[in-house]
């Protein structure tokens, strides 16, 4: 799968999400996630970026490491008023952006604090 690292957080360019095929990269809060059950590793979000934000998890990036395990937790987190996880939707158009982060990008420090 690709994975969305640290330079998302706060910036959320969203011009990845016009090059995915499948519609699979999720609007949270403060950054977007791409849900591994979806990602078909095309690839063509991660030179839309223009933070350079996106990296593949083959690429044993130590930057985007712990954004793997951030990407799987988003997918887990029961938002408000329904039963079940997020999981997988099937499309970020048809969720929507959530009012939603993982743990660790809600620990990440805002620019500026
Ligand atoms: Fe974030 Fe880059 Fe997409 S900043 S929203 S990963 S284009
Ligand atoms: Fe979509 Fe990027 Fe995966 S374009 S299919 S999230 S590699």
């Amino acid at each position: 799968t690709f994975v969305i690292g640290a330079p998302c957080v706060d910036v959320m360019d969203r011009s990845c999400l016009q090059e995915c095929p499948v519609d699979c990269i999720y609007e949270g809060e403060r950054k977007l996630y791409i849900n591994p059950a979806e990602c078909i590793d095309c690839g063509a979000c991660e030179p839309a970026c223009p933070v350079e934000a996106i990296a593949s998890d083959r690429d044993d990036d130590e930057d985007f490491e712990p954004f793997v395990a951030d990407a799987i937790e988003f997918f887990q987190t029961v938002l408000p008023g329904r039963d079940e996880p997020i999981g997988s939707p099937g499309g970020a158009r048809s969720l929507g952006p959530v009012a939603a982060d993982s743990s660790y990008v809600r620990a990440m420090p805002r620019a500026g604090s």
